[in-house]
């Protein structure tokens, strides 16, 4: 071994310094993590810096070996460190990177639109919930009906126009899309045969109808009350319960005579103008009062196809439209805003 190829510690000691100082320039500079790999191997590597120094060790004497491979393992620490930390920053720097590329956080945040009651269902519970308050429990009846209970029972005549096809749809001869939540009753009465029934039940019914107060579907809420001696004046307090609680407690209702097939006196129903207050406006067309239902004394041939004796029982009954009443209520012109889901008029409610 020739003299020169001696090394002598000191220059180790130089060499691990020198080491540790262009490691952490290096790290310190970069902004790849190939650039730090790159250091990691020269340094760390197999054939890296201080595995070439840690192989001279074998030359030195115990003492000095003892003391240079201490130096040369801290060297080795203070560099690992030194390049984990260097990893942790590059990482950092690219997460944020991503981040602020796509979210910005100083934007305002996105409320979430809360969802509510269409307004029918907003009128239809309404409806019911002061018909509930009068003691009239909810039953249901299928939309899809016989003709014995949408027509026979309720003393439509069979040649009644409300059976013509232009006004009803039929799946057959026999069966019909309801036009009328009036079936209703005669399910009713025939299946409960004890008095006394106070019923309400709201549903679709079905007619080729439309225009921009008509729908083919829409909606109904009848009312039925039986019991030994109902009058008149019952169906009276009732209905004026109605439009005081579903309008407003200043609200009036006329009786008008009118015909229908299952009740026995009729009447056509109006109420006292909201907007005017009876005194004439456009809403009102000048007449102070506006129609809003269909009731009277339930006809003894109903009772009959009921299974009641006439001479027994008698009842009111009556017949609201759901649609009707919220447009009136909303002051709604075009019926067919309740079914074209455009949120600018389903927020209003
Ligand atoms: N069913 C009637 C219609 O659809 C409304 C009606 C009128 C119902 C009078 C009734 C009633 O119960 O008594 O036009």
């Amino acid at each position: 071994m020739r003299d020169d190829d001696l090394i002598k510690p000191s220059r180790v000691k130089k060499d691990l310094d020198k080491l540790r100082t262009e490691a952490e320039c290096l790290l310190k500079e970069a902004v790849s993590r190939d650039e730090v790999e790159a250091v990691r191997i020269q340094s760390l590597g197999k054939k890296g810096n201080i595995s070439q120094i840690l192989k001279l060790m074998g030359q030195f004497p115990a003492e000095e070996r003892k003391e240079l491979g201490k130096l040369a393992n801290e060297a080795r620490d203070f560099v690992e460190d030194l390049i984990a930390k260097s990893f942790e920053r590059l990482e950092k720097k690219a997460r944020q990177k991503t981040l602020s590329g796509q979210i910005d956080v100083t934007l305002p945040g996105r409320k979430p639109q809360q969802g509510h009651k269409h307004p029918l269902t907003l009128t239809s519970e309404k409806i019911l919930n002061v018909l509930q308050n009068l003691g009239f429990d909810l039953v249901q009846g299928p939309e899809i009906e016989h003709d014995f209970y949408n027509f026979e029972a309720l003393n439509v005549p069979s040649d009644h126009p409300a059976r013509e096809m232009q006004d009803t749809f039929y799946v057959d001869k026999d069966v019909v899309l309801r036009t009328q939540t009036s079936p209703v009753q005669i399910r009713t009465m025939l299946s409960l045969k004890e008095i006394p029934i106070r019923i309400a039940s709201m549903g679709r019914v079905y007619r080729r109808d439309q225009d921009v107060t008509h729908s083919p579907i829409f909606h109904q809420i009848e009312g039925l009350f039986v019991d030994k001696s109902v009058t008149f004046s019952d169906l009276k307090g009732t209905l004026t319960t109605f439009v005081e609680k579903v309008f407003s407690e200043k609200a009036r209702i006329r009786m008008r005579p009118s015909y229908f097939p299952f009740t026995e006196p009729s009447a056509e129903v109006d109420m006292s103008c909201f907007q005017c207050d009876g005194a004439g406006c456009r809403l009102c067309k000048g007449t102070g009062f506006i129609e809003i239902l269909g009731a009277g004394m339930v006809d003894p041939e109903v009772f009959k196809a009921s299974g009641f004796d006439p001479e027994k029982v008698s009842g009111f009954a009556f017949g609201i439209g759901v649609e009707r009443v919220a447009m009136l209520k909303y002051g709604i012109s075009d019926i067919r805003h309740f079914y074209e889901n455009d949120l600018r008029f389903l927020a209003q409610f």
